[in-house]
């Protein structure tokens, strides 16, 4: 949660908070940029196959190149200064391609652990292509070297051309440019120099100091900034890069275009009060992963660094361009220029080639772990407000969930539980007996999830704080002093979790014996941990602040928020033997924040703008790998009204993380306080939710092996379709289910549907027919809400009313088969037990399920036959008793009469129950009886 609502204010307060002006590195190299761009002699013909000449004072040393196994190594000088820069140019398998780049010997290394706290095994075992797969050539054509390196990538000829003076990369698929390094000629390097004499030398540019309001930031190292222009060739659209509040098609911020910004986006992770909508500021995440999408190809660069970074954006058909730019050939194809400028730390970027999403999502999966599979009550339904107050008003949420039919899965307790916002304590008035009170929402099969958060109180007779204070495990100032800040409980203190024995001694502090009063029952919410700080500047901690190993808070910001997250995912799954998977929350993160839980959208506000875009910054945070994230349903400040909080539960089920939550300032709205009609609204959204968990549980599985988004933006499932590029309302729930949120408060405006595609859609409700390629307008009432199930999908359901998922594990499953055009359906069931990571050595059942002349079959999916027969055969006996209880078909030409069954060399005959029309027909298979872990099938006749 944000500042105390005392002094609120109607919109976020901006002077909090640097423009890129304020922030110095980020001016000089805005002002770089326009130099050079106006100084160019010679306009660089974009998407021209020809060497590119910008004004760029940086060359490659003749003579440099050089290929070593799978890294082609170069040096670069700026014309002026004489200190060469070593660029590595690393291949790896599938194509894609890493540029890495810092001073030849520089004067002090420069902060280079982003790598290892992102990068799988910590970046220790990368897919190298093979050397023999890589040929260098250099060429010399009108005086101009260039160096092109050729391999295959994914199942294309790629080359990576080199040219020298001035230095630029161009990747090329089948011959063709796809992405471009520096053909612009923005980069800029700031190498590491001694400060010159004189006290004030240099801050004037605020190279050696910087002040900001009432801070000042002493910059010890001087500047060390570096930024590169990457441009996407063929390209009108880039996404990604959270967390901001622009739609999803992200809007340049150059040039002035009308609806553009005039801001880079930023990515330093802050706790911004009451944030606005349409905005590049920086909020609470940072992931600097982008995607370029066109009809053609998907194509992404990850800029792996953690110092605060700003990105500018530019459409080569807005209208700046020509003077910008300087396009010089009017046959230049439409391109996205990015600017991409970081304060400190090493140039590492990866280009991941594409062409399709799914390969985009391979490449990143390669190098980066993607969201493990969750606890499965963690997808149900998390009922959460600051705060509820004791023990009684706990047990009362649960009876009355009970009470009206709710389903839920976990009641959430903020700050005000704990003794004085100690974390880790209860407050003894009000949970006297918070184990038994974990024990008895337990028999329901509930949980409850604590926050806990990183400012530590200053208090003497608090053990957390005297411990991590007797064992030297704060941050530092930039004197070596404990950093003090203020912060919820006053006075506080932050662990250095870029120390290893303070990491490790704060996730313990999660263990059944450290943390009094918690159980297997309890799981983590961690707020605040960009770190808030509200009296440091920006709400943060200084930048000249101290971590392990002498980095300063500048180097090491965005990751702060992830390391923490990490620590309590480490304490949770250590706490217990065998580990079951942990749930833990977030506010702050970076890229690989996605292997320690999920994160939410902070602190938004209950009207309908914010409940609009919640959809764009959920699908941002899904473009790039975040896939467990979801909004405040209801909007944290201020207080929805009926039809608006009803609309945001028919929009949150389908948010992958799913939460209620509400400023301690805002009147209480638990469903049942609404009345009716909006109660069963409610009920009946969250009952939606639950029924299809099967679902929802198949794509995480597909996520954490393939990297696939969970809540897909239109594109990703229709990439050739270019009315969709921008489409930020309408989305995908995995590639079945098309969801159209109702977004606006006046019930009589009609909605807008676009049907994509030549395929049937299906109302998810009524089953009744829409043919893509249409668009349609639909009146909504209240009880109505616009979600499609696409034609050729099966979705798995449990239709049983429980409590909790706990209370579903053995129901039996419902298989919806929604089919196509062409009359075939397919789609996945993966199950395992919810909980342990048995998964990794067998332990699951999953089904490949197709449809196809009137027959449903499910076989084992091919990843079946990698696990253990051992693990594998013992979770097939433990859901031998799990049946399929019912098979719809939906949009079948004919209605049919009997069901034919076989399964195990057996076969039997059923009645089927056909409704319909003609050409759209629904049959009912009741009770087929199969096993949800064999090999059967199901004719129809
Ligand atoms: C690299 O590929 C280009 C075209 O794809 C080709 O003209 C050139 O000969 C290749 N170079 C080498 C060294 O294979
Ligand atoms: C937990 O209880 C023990 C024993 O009463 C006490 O020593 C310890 O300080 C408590 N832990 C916290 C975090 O308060
Ligand atoms: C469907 O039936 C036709 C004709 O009997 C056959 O050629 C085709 O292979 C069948 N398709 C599938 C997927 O079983």
């Amino acid at each position: 949660m944000a500042l105390l609502l005392a002094q609120a204010v109607d919109a976020v307060k901006r002077e909090d908070f640097k423009t890129c002006e304020q922030s110095a590195f980020c001016l000089r190299h805005r002002q770089f940029a326009e130099g050079i761009a106006e100084t160019a002699q010679q306009p660089g013909l974009v998407g021209s196959d020809q060497p590119l000449r910008s004004a760029s004072p940086y060359s490659v040393v003749p003579g440099s190149v050089r290929l070593d196994r799978h890294t082609l190594l170069a040096l670069v000088e700026h014309k002026d200064d004489g200190v060469p820069l070593k660029f590595e140019l690393t291949f790896l398998a599938g194509g894609t391609v890493r540029v890495r780049a810092q001073e030849e010997a520089p004067l002090a290394p420069r902060f280079d652990d982003t790598q290892r706290h992102t990068l799988r095994d910590e970046g220790s075992a990368l897919p190298y292509a093979s050397p023999e797969s890589l040929q260098l050539s250099s060429t010399t054509a009108n005086g101009a070297v260039v160096h092109t390196v050729n391999f295959t990538g994914e199942a294309a000829a790629s080359s990576v051309r080199i040219t020298e003076q001035p230095w630029s990369l161009t990747y090329l698929r089948n011959d063709k440019p796809v992405v471009q390094l520096n053909s612009k000629g923005f980069f800029k390097f700031e190498h590491l120099r001694k400060r010159p004499d004189g006290d004030d030398a240099g801050s004037a540019d605020g190279e050696w100091e910087e002040t900001f309001r009432t801070w000042t930031d002493s910059k010890p190292r001087g500047p060390e900034s570096f930024g590169l222009d990457i441009s996407f060739v063929g390209f009108e659209h880039v996404y990604g890069i959270p967390e901001h509040t622009s739609p999803l098609s992200l809007k340049p911020t150059r040039g002035g275009d009308k609806g553009g910004y005039d801001q880079p986006y930023r990515l330093y992770n802050l706790d911004v009060f009451e944030y606005e909508i349409d905005n590049p500021m920086a909020l609470y995440g940072s992931i600097p992963l982008m995607l370029a999408h066109s009809a053609e190809a998907t194509v992404g660069v990850l800029w792996l660094n953690a110092a605060e970074t700003w990105v500018d954006v530019a459409h080569e058909k807005s209208s700046f361009i020509g003077s910008f730019f300087r396009r010089g050939s009017a046959g230049g194809e439409p391109t996205v220029s990015t600017h991409w400028i970081s304060e400190s730390g090493v140039l590492d970027v990866f280009l991941f080639p594409g062409p399709s999403v799914a390969d985009t999502y391979r490449q990143y999966a390669a190098i980066v772990e993607q969201t493990p599979l969750p606890r499965d009550f963690a997808l149900g339904y998390h009922q959460s407000r600051w705060n509820y107050l004791d023990e009684a008003d706990v047990l009362t949420i649960n009876d009355k969930m009970h009470e009206h039919d709710i389903p839920y899965d976990v009641v959430w307790l903020d700050i005000e539980h704990t003794d004085g916002k100690r974390y880790f304590t209860w407050d003894g008035a009000k949970f006297p007996n918070p184990v038994a009170m974990q024990e008895r929402l337990g028999r329901d099969g509930h949980r409850v999830v604590t926050v806990v958060d990183p400012h530590v109180k200053r208090d003497t007779s608090y053990s957390v704080w005297s411990e991590a204070n007797e064992r030297g495990f704060f941050a530092r100032t930039k004197d070596g002093s404990s950093l003090q800040g203020w912060c919820w409980p006053g006075d506080s203190s932050w662990v250095d979790l870029f120390n290893p024995d303070a990491a490790a001694w704060f996730s313990e502090l999660y263990h059944l014996d450290r943390y009094n009063g918690s159980t297997r029952n309890l799981f983590i919410w961690n707020d605040m941990n960009e770190p808030a700080i509200f009296n440091g500047p920006e709400i943060t901690m200084d930048k000249d602040a101290l971590h392990d190993g002498g980095w300063e808070h500048r180097d090491v910001h965005n990751l702060y928020g992830m390391l923490y997250h990490k620590a309590a995912a480490d304490g949770l799954r250590t706490r217990e033997s065998p580990s079951l998977r942990p749930f833990v929350l977030s506010r702050s993160y970076f890229a690989g924040s996605q292997r320690y839980g999920a994160v939410w959208t902070g602190d938004n506000t209950a009207d309908w703008e914010h409940l609009r875009a919640s959809v764009p910054m959920v699908l941002s945070n899904n473009v790039a790998g975040m896939h467990f994230v979801g909004a405040d349903v209801g909007g944290f400040f201020g207080n929805p009204d009926a039809t608006l909080l009803t609309r945001w539960y028919q929009l949150g089920i389908w948010y992958p993380f799913f939460r209620a939550h509400a400023h301690i300032d805002t009147k209480r709205r638990e469903p049942w306080l609404l009345g009716e009609p909006y109660l069963t609204h409610i009920r009946e959204a969250v009952r939606e939710r639950y029924r299809l968990l099967p679902y929802w549980y198949t794509l995480f599985r597909e996520a954490s092996l393939t990297g696939m988004p969970i809540a897909r933006p239109m594109w990703m499932e229709f990439p050739a379709e270019k009315g969709l590029f921008a489409e930020d309302r309408a989305f995908m729930v995995g590639p079945a289910i098309m969801v159209v949120p109702v977004t606006d408060s006046d019930a009589m405006l009609p909605v807008d549907v676009v049907f994509p595609q030549q395929e049937n859609w299906y109302d998810l409700h009524t089953h009744e027919l829409y043919v893509g390629p249409a668009r349609r307008q639909f009146s909504v009432g209240l009880a109505d809400t616009l979600v499609f199930a696409r034609g050729g999908s099966i979705v798995p359901t449990r239709e049983r009313h429980r409590r909790s998922t706990a209370l579903m594990r053995r129901d039996p499953f419902t298989l919806y088969v929604y089919v196509g055009r062409a009359g075939t359906a397919a789609g996945k069931l993966y199950v395992d037990d919810g909980e342990s990571y048995g998964y990794a050595s067998g332990a699951f059942i999953e089904r490949d399920l197709s449809f196809a002349n009137a027959t449903l079959v499910s076989r084992p999916s091919a990843r079946t036959a990698a696990g253990a027969a051992a693990a594998q055969a013992s979770f097939a006996a433990s859901m031998s008793g799990i049946r399929v209880e019912r098979v719809v078909v939906v949009g079948l030409r004919n209605p049919l009469t009997q069901a034919t069954v076989r399964e195990g060399g057996e076969e039997r005959t059923i009645d089927l129950h056909c409704g319909g029309s003609q050409v759209d027909a629904e049959c009912v298979v009741r009770d087929p009886a199969v096993r949800i872990g064999g090999d059967w099938e199901i004719a129809l006749a």
